[in-house]
């Protein structure tokens, strides 16, 4: 079996990130609406370092307007990762990009995204779940917009909440509230955290927020006694190796720290985090781990068991996953 044949789980995943770059640029054709700036001459997603693809980010969803977009978006995005042999996705979303934090309008886009997704798994088999996320270089009231939206849409395909955006802006602390109304709505809690702000981001993510997953968490490499702590609480993290690279979290595939972290005893899961903007997709990152470091079939699989045991999706869903993993 080929890395590629490998029936994977992705936990990490932004749906406005994997939008492919021509998707967006018909839309934006057909609506006339001047994206100078968000790619280079060959077509591809461009930007300077990670604000820049923060910006390039938001900039290429002004493309996107209605659900029925998100629609097409979701078809176009689920239709490439069922190609990688992507089994379950967990993907976050954003009311600001979705009806601007009106709960009315975030509804018509999250059944359109529903129903994408329906028809997607009776197509090719692939299980979408949807985590609502606070942006943390979006304002305070478009969080606390996000939290109630995702509260009051919580549910069988809104399973999860989480925090993205620049790491630098602000304190995980800030967020408690929000963090707190989505736990009382029943939604799972993942954040972005030691992507840009080191073991002291993780360790703020995990006492402030009572997240039990981690966005990245690279940065736990620095600090020992907090991998300890990782192994005991069983915190995972969702890392994107490929996403770290790209953006210059680390300066090559080498040097990431993925392997060093499982090694310790830290539960890793694989995903591409936006895939277009780092030139990657789920068969590449596979490959690269196979390469770089000599991840074989069944270190790959345990991994993917690992995202199995901790996708926030209800139990007949995870059996159904670990089943077709081959636990
Ligand atoms: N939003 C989309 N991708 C992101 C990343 N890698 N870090 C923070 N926020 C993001
Ligand atoms: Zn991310």
């Amino acid at each position: 079996m080929t890395v590629a044949d490998l029936p994977k789980i992705e936990l990490h995943h932004h749906l406005e990130g994997a939008a492919p770059p021509e998707f967006i640029r018909a839309l934006a054709a057909k609506k006339k609406i001047n994206l100078d700036g968000v790619f280079d001459a060959k077509g591809h997603y461009s930007y300077p370092d990670f604000l820049g693809f923060l910006q390039c980010y938001t900039d290429a969803t002004a493309a996107l307007s209605t659900p029925e977009d998100y629609y097409d978006l979701t078809r176009a995005v689920l239709a490439e990762s069922a190609e990688n042999n992507v089994i379950y996705c967990e993907t976050f979303l954003a009311t600001e990009f979705c009806g601007d934090g009106d709960l009315v309008a975030w509804r018509e886009y999250l059944s359109a995204i529903q129903q994408a997704a329906t028809e997607a798994e009776a197509k090719d088999g692939i299980i979408l779940r949807g985590i609502m996320t606070a942006v943390r270089h979006f304002s305070p009231e478009a969080n606390r917009k996000a939290a109630i939206c995702g509260a009051e849409t919580a549910g069988d395909f809104l399973t999860g909440f989480g925090l993205a955006g620049d790491e630098n802006s602000g304190a995980f602390a800030d967020y408690k509230y929000e963090f707190d109304m989505a736990k009382e709505a029943g939604l799972r809690l993942t954040a972005h955290a030691g992507e840009w702000g080191g073991a002291r981001a993780v360790r703020d993510a995990i006492t402030d927020l009572n997240v039990e997953r981690i966005g990245h968490g690279v940065g736990a490499i620095e600090d020992a006694d907090l991998m300890r702590e990782l192994v005991d609480r069983g915190t995972v993290l969702e890392v994107c190796p490929g996403s770290n690279v790209a953006l210059r979290v680390v300066n090559r595939w080498e040097d990431h720290p993925i392997a060093r972290l499982r090694e310790a005893g830290v539960l890793v899961t694989v995903s591409t985090d936006d895939p277009p903007f780092f030139h990657t997709t789920m068969n590449h990152e596979y490959e690269m781990l196979e390469q770089v470091f000599g991840w074989d079939e069944a270190t790959l699989r345990a991994t993917n068991i690992t995202a199995a045991k901790a996708a926030f999706c209800d139990d007949a869903t995870r059996a159904q996953l670990l089943k077709k993993i081959g636990e």
